[in-house]
C-alpha cells in the first residue's frame, strides 16, 4: 500500500519524520540513552569494528565520525565482502558491529559469523529483527524504521543513522567524554529532528526542478568533508542506483588529487555542506569547481548559500541545524535528486534494473 504516493519510495522518504521519532522514543526516555536488554558497556572496549554493504556501510562510516570525535574510541569500518576474506585479526576488546535493514544480507551475515567468538561482542542495528544477524547477535539494536519495500534505502538509512547517533552519544557518556551541559544542549535538538525533517520535506521543491537538469547530463560528481563525506558518497550510489546516471563521490579534499580533471561545463557536481566548521574548506574546493566551468549544485543552509554567493549554478536550502544532526538531515536531499531525476528519466523507481532489495547471494 503506497498511501496515496506513486511509489513506495515516495512514501518511504515521507515516512522519515515519523519513524525517526520512533526510534527516538525507544532509545531516549527523558534525558537518559537506554540500549536494549542488559546495555552494552561501552568502557569494555578498546576499540570497534562496523561491517555492513551499501547505504548500511555509508550509515557506517558516518557513525565512524560520531564515536571517534563524541566518545574518542578508535572505530574501522569496513564492506563485508571485503572484510570476511581479508580474515582479519580482531583482538581482544573490541566490539563488532553490524548494520542492516534486512539482517539477511549474505556478504554482512558471513562477517559477523566470522567474528563470532573473536569480538568480546557482537552488535547489529537491524531493521529486520526476525532475522538470520539478529539470531546470532549478543545484542540487536532495532531501528524502528517499518517495512522498506523500495530497493532504495530511504528510511532505513535515516534511522540507522539516528540509532548509530544515539548510541555514540551513550558511549561518550559512559567514557566520560561528554559534558553533561553538552549532552543537554544536543538531546532535545535530536528530540526535534523529525519536526525539522518534516519542514524540510515540505520545503523540498527546489529539488525536482534541479533534478529535470541533473537528469540531462551522463556523469556528476558529488563531494562533501566530514560528516558531509559518507553523505556524498550515499547521494552518489542513490543516483546510479535509481537513475543509472553515472555518478562518482569524493571527499572535497581529495578533488585536486586527480578527479578535478574531469570537471567542465557538462559535469554537475553536488556539494553537500553544511555552514559548519570545515565550510570554509569546502568554499575553496567549490571555487576550484567554478574556476574550471564546473556546475555546483550546493546543497546548505541559509547561512551557507548566502556566504558561498554568486557563481553557484543552484543550490537547496536546508533548514539550520546542529553539525552532529546534519547528516540524517541532509539524507533527505540525496533521496529526493535520485527519486526525481529517476522520474525525469522514466526508470523504474521502486524496482531498479538488476537490483535486489536484498542480497542473499554473495
Ligand atoms: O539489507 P541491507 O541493509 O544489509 O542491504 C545492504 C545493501 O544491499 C543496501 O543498502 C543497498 O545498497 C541499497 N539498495 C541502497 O539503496
Amino acid at each position: 500500500d503506497k498511501a496515496g504516493h506513486k511509489h513506495f519510495m515516495a512514501k518511504e522518504i515521507a515516512e522519515q519524520p515519523r519513524v525517526i521519532g520512533e526510534a527516538l522514543s525507544h532509545y531516549l526516555k527523558g534525558d537518559t540513552i537506554t540500549l536494549p536488554g542488559d546495555g552494552i558497556d561501552f568502557t569494555a572496549y578498546d576499540r570497534l569494528t562496523f561491517v555492513a554493504c551499501g547505504t548500511a556501510y555509508y550509515a557506517c562510516l558516518t557513525a565512524k565520525y560520531w564515536f571517534e570525535t563524541l566518545a574518542r574510541i578508535p572505530v574501522e569500518v569496513d564492506i563485508a565482502s571485503e572484510f570476511r576474506y581479508r580474515e582479519p585479526p580482531i583482538p581482544a576488546r573490541t566490539a563488532a558491529l553490524f548494520v542492516s535493514q534486512s539482517g539477511e544480507t549474505a556478504d554482512t551475515l558471513a562477517a559477523l559469523r566470522y567474528c563470532e567468538g573473536k569480538a568480546a561482542t557482537i552488535l547489529s542495528v537491524l531493521n529486520a529483527t526476525e532475522s538470520s544477524m539478529a539470531r546470532e547477535s549478543d545484542v540487536v539494536l532495532p531501528i524502528h524504521a517499518g517495512p522498506e519495500i523500495g530497493v532504495a534505502s530511504t528510511k532505513a538509512f535515516s534511522c540507522q543513522l539516528t540509532v548509530l547517533l544515539l548510541l555514540a552519544l551513550e558511549a561518550a557518556r559512559q567514557r566520560g567524554e561528554i559534558d553533561a551541559a553538552r549532552m543537554a544542549e544536543i538531546l532535545p535538538k535530536l528530540r526535534a529532528l523529525p519536526a525539522v525533517f518534516g519542514n524540510a520535506i515540505d520545503g523540498a521543491d527546489q529539488t525536482r526542478a534541479v533534478s529535470q537538469e541533473l537528469a540531462e547530463s551522463r556523469d556528476v560528481l558529488y563531494l562533501g568533508r566530514g560528516l558531509m563525506y559518507p553523505l556524498a558518497l550515499e547521494g552518489a550510489l542513490k543516483l546510479k542506483e535509481l537513475s543509472y546516471l553515472h555518478a562518482e563521490a569524493y571527499a572535497s579534499g581529495e578533488l585536486k588529487h586527480g578527479p578535478i580533471a574531469l570537471i567542465d561545463s557538462h559535469v554537475p557536481v553536488v556539494v553537500m555542506a553544511p555552514r559548519d566548521a570545515l565550510f570554509e574548506k569546502t568554499v575553496s574546493n567549490m571555487q576550484e569547481v567554478m574556476a574550471r566551468g564546473g556546475r555546483v549544485l550546493l546543497i546548505s543552509d541559509a547561512e551557507g548559500i548566502a556566504a558561498a554567493g554568486d557563481g553557484v549554478w543552484r543550490s537547496i536550502e536546508m533548514p539550520k541545524v546542529d553539525p552532529l544532526l546534519a547528516p540524517i538531515l541532509y539524507a533527505l536531499p540525496a533521496q529526493l535528486l535520485s527519486y526525481h531525476t529517476a522520474i525525469a528519466k522514466g526508470t523504474d523507481v521502486d524496482q531498479p534494473r538488476n537490483l535486489a532489495k536484498s542480497v542473499t547471494v554473495e
